[in-house]
């Protein structure tokens, strides 16, 4: 179906922690993108708690639809069709957007389209950034889709729209996962990623952390890294227990599970130590991703890599898979790599146009996959 140079989307995003609404015309150029976080409700868990997370999607949703609709001088009058995500994320929180979203299409006889995150994650490459005058050219197929996120970590062959195949996935943490737990052990608070990242940069070098290659296949395992830097957390402690004089000394305490090391106050890492661990932790899941990304790109005679997902967001990534790859790479700018409503509206602009439309009766699916 060709639709109209004008067509206009109005999406929905809350798969998790954060209320989002868009507006983009032409699947590629955002009229307006809101995101209300709820990071500092959550940050006092040091995680998303989902009880909390729909109570204050459904608070936030008709502010956040009102003031992305600002963008319109007829408001609602300029909308052809709505969209949401319906999955995967929190059951509670997806229900909220994705009804909402439904709500607001029947009551105006509007098209709706339900969205798939991971999809929408890939998509946001076909945005045009906002600080951006002129059109570039859209990503070319085939292509070699990285999508690292906290709930996920895919790397994905995509032959045209809405051909996609995956091609590996994480058999336990997803990568932003592991940033957000290794971040906790290193008592750097949450989210982790860009803790990490901060606390690593300036550090040139340290010791190597292992890596999980799971050779002959594309997929990924972080658990046993995030160990290994517990192991070298709790190492750490040991030799500064040990060196500590004997009246000062205090009964050594392990830790077994994920928890802070500033939190424990008789052996507490130095910064340098922190920053340290952190670089370390930075470099094995970059060397993981990018090293198995270049290597499908080469298999499948990919024209292009994407990035996607908040974990696109890190720089070493960004740099090292650029750096590396001999094929263009592509990631959005940093505020359309974490979960937001544009993305949504991207994905549902080309689902549209391939004829797909969702019924009333589209449900949340929590556990949805790829290309589903
Ligand atoms: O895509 P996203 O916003 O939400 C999900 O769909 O999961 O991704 C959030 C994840 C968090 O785990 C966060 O720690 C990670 O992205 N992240 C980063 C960075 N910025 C966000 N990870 C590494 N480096 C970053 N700079
Ligand atoms: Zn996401």
């Amino acid at each position: 179906m060709t639709l109209s140079p004008d067509f206009t989307i109005l999406a929905l995003e809350t798969s998790c922690d954060e209320t989002a609404a868009a507006v983009v015309r032409d699947g590629q150029v955002i009229l307006s993108n809101v995101v209300a976080s709820q990071m500092d409700m959550h940050r006092r868990y040091g995680g998303i708690v989902p009880e909390v997370a729909s109570r204050q999607h459904i608070l936030s949703l008709t502010p956040v639809v009102e003031e992305a609709l600002v963008a319109l001088p007829d408001g609602w009058e300029g909308i052809h069709a709505v969209a949401a995500t319906y999955g995967p994320g929190l059951s509670g929180a997806l229900l909220t957007g994705l009804n909402g979203a439904k709500a607001m299409a029947w009551r105006r006889g509007l098209p709706f389209i339900g969205v798939n995150h991971l999809d929408a994650h890939i998509y946001a490459n076909w945005l045009i950034p906002t600080n951006q005058t002129h059109s570039q050219s859209a990503p070319q197929f085939p292509l070699v889709a990285l999508v690292v996120s906290g709930g996920h970590t895919l790397l994905a062959l995509l032959r045209n729209h809405g051909n996609y195949h995956l091609l590996g996935q994480t058999r336990d943490d997803a990568a932003g996962e592991a940033f957000d737990k290794v971040a906790r052990i290193l008592g750097l608070g949450y989210p982790g990623g860009p803790a990490i990242q901060q606390a690593a940069t300036g550090v040139q070098m340290a010791d190597p952390l292992p890596r999980a290659w799971l050779r002959d296949s594309y997929d990924f395992s972080f658990s046993g890294l995030k160990t290994a830097v517990l192991h070298a957390v709790q190492d750490a402690r040991a030799r500064h227990t040990n060196s500590t004089p004997r009246h000062r000394m205090r009964k050594p305490h392990l830790a077994t599970t994920a928890q802070s090391v500033s939190d424990n106050a008789d052996a507490p890492l130095t910064a340098d130590e922190i920053a340290h661990l952190a670089l370390a932790f930075q470099d094995s899941v970059v060397d993981v991703l990018v090293s198995k990304t270049i290597a499908a790109a080469q298999e499948f005679a990919a024209t292009e890599i994407l990035l996607a997902g908040g974990v696109a967001a890190n720089m070493h990534l960004r740099s090292e898979l650029t750096r590396r790859a001999t094929i263009p790479v592509r990631y959005p700018p940093i505020q359309l790599c974490t979960d937001n409503a544009a993305m949504i509206a991207a994905a549902a602009y080309y689902r549209f146009a391939a004829g797909v439309q969702s019924g009333w009766d589209l449900d949340v699916v929590p556990g949805l996959r790829l290309g589903m």
